[in-house]
């Protein structure tokens, strides 16, 4: 599922899954090229849900780390910037990233 995070002034369009019962989320952009990963709106997920995958060029990246394992070399061996998550009363609250992006 998608959605807007203001970081750093920009309201960035990012992404959360649930993973074995886990959650996670990530900035919605690919560290092959700085596109969005769903070309097909919110299908994240490749390999029965094993990996995430960006569909440009098929990057897969694994969903706890969001390191990426597979596609085009340059981006083998980097990771997706991840959001911080709280959970708190049954609800999920995204947290900016402190990191700064290489690609911005
Ligand atoms: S833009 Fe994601 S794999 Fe190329």
């Amino acid at each position: 599922m998608k959605f807007l995070l203001p970081i750093r002034g920009t309201d960035e369009e990012c992404f959360i899954v649930n993973f074995h019962g886990d959650f996670h989320a990530y900035v919605n952009r690919c560290r092959h090229v700085p596109m969005p990963m769903d070309w097909v709106d919110n299908q994240f997920f490749a390999e029965q849900g094993r990996y995430l995958m960006c569909q440009t060029h098929n990057a897969y990246y694994e969903p706890a780390t969001g390191e990426c394992i597979a596609g085009p070399p340059s981006a083998c061996g980097k990771f997706l910037y991840r959001v911080p998550l709280e959970i708190e009363g049954g609800l999920v609250y995204a947290l900016a990233p402190e990191q700064t992006f290489e690609d911005d």
